[in-house]
């Protein structure tokens, strides 16, 4: 374990500040700083107060890390740091943060990409990832179903939500029955005690010529929104636990059973859930159901790795130091709609190197937006 590559990962696409630190595969220390209390008055995230949270808490919750991992700055063979997708403000934080800090220690640099990294964590809990390995990525900014025969070089995107992500909608139905930001939890926990199948709510995206991979949670959360004003404007009660439950029931009915479907037609065996809609305690039940009738083996991390950490950087970091993938360059960028088929930054030297070398490459790259490109979480300008 010794050779293994001592890593520490910065997270800052959203609102969390999220330092990890791994050696290979085995997680020494997941130190964490949310803002979200700071959002929750606003229902959403705010850009520019998360970027400021960041900004504070970064330092302290490097220290904590190392404290935490009793490990020595100067004995890590990297640092990595999530280069995008998310919020542009947010994510400049945690770049130049890490910049900084593998500059000064003369260790590389690695920007990785937020989506594989939400995968790639699953290896500090279940070990190696199976290869090829298919991912159902669920939270507040992205819905997404990927397919990965290496998580450093090849994430290949099978579908993603055509409107609203599944947490989005988690936290617009929960606004629109009084519940708080964020939604999911508290939509988890009402619907436990409600009927699923009280009401037939919509499944977006499943008729027979519709787009076999892809989602949309834009029509049911019309469709939830106007059951419940119909109620209150004839002057019923709205029944908060059967809606929580059959809305609930109608976004994990599609997003297990899509994913079901693309394993099967890819000849996949292996089902990964992240994100933090993994932590849905209806979806992690009908998910095992579903794989287990399927032949297909479920592996989701607990709920503090599947929400936004640094360990997952940590652990894609880790990864790309393993495999002898390129350091990124000095001039490396935040990029906030980063392609999700960029596992990461290589610098313009791709050669194997421990000491990236400063480089005077343009850090502009063109990239191109296809369908499955999503911005980061919900926000007050969305
Ligand atoms: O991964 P995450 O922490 O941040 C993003 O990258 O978005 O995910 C946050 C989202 C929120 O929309 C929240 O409502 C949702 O995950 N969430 C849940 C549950 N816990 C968190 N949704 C459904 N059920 C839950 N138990
Ligand atoms: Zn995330």
């Amino acid at each position: 374990m010794a050779d293994e590559p001592l890593v520490l990962g910065i997270e800052t696409s959203c609102d969390e500040t999220g330092v990890g630190i791994v050696r290979g595969t085995t997680l020494l220390a997941d130190a964490i700083a949310s803002s979200v209390d700071e959002h929750a008055r606003f229902g959403g995230v705010v850009p520019e107060v998360a970027s400021r949270a960041h900004l504070e808490a970064m330092v302290p919750t490097i220290e904590r890390a190392l404290k935490e991992a009793g490990v020595s700055a100067r004995d890590l063979d990297g640092i990595s740091v999530t280069a995008g997708p998310g919020l542009a403000g947010a994510l400049l934080v945690g770049v130049s943060a890490a910049k900084a800090y593998a500059y000064a220690l003369g260790k590389p640099l690695y920007g990785v990409n937020h989506l594989a990294s939400h995968i790639c964590v699953d290896q500090l809990e279940h070990g190696p990832l199976p290869e090829p390995t298919m991912a159902l990525l669920v939270s507040g900014g992205h819905s997404s179903l990927l397919l990965s025969s290496d998580i450093t070089s090849d994430v290949r995107p099978m579908g993603a939500t055509i409107d609203d992500a599944a947490g989005e909608a988690f936290d617009k139905i929960a606004r629109v029955l009084d519940l708080g930001f964020p939604g999911g939890p508290v939509i988890d926990r009402y619907a436990k005690e409600g009927d699923p199948g009280a009401i037939a709510f919509p499944r977006g995206l499943t008729g027979p010529r519709d787009a076999a991979y892809d989602f949309s949670f834009s029509g049911l959360k019309t469709s939830v929104a106007r059951w419940i004003e119909a109620k209150r404007a004839a002057g019923e009660d709205v029944p908060v636990r059967d809606v929580a439950a059959s809305f609930q029931e109608a976004v994990v009915d599609v997003l297990t059973r899509k994913a079901v479907r693309a394993c099967r037609d890819e000849g996949v065996d292996h089902l990964m859930i992240g994100g933090g809609v993994a932590a849905n305690s209806r979806l992690r039940v009908l998910a095992q159901e579903r794989c287990e009738a399927a032949g297909i083996r479920l592996r989701v991390p607990r709920p503090k790795l599947c929400t936004d950490n640094g360990a997952m950087v940590a652990a894609l970091g880790a990864e790309m130091v393993a495999r002898g993938r390129a350091a990124s360059d000095w001039d490396l960028s935040a990029d906030s709609s980063l392609p999700v088929t960029d596992t990461h930054v290589p610098g313009s030297s791709h050669a194997h190197s421990h000491s990236p070398s400063p480089s005077p490459a343009s850090s502009s790259h063109s990239h191109s937006h296809d369908h499955v490109h999503e911005v980061s979480k919900d926000n007050l300008y969305s």
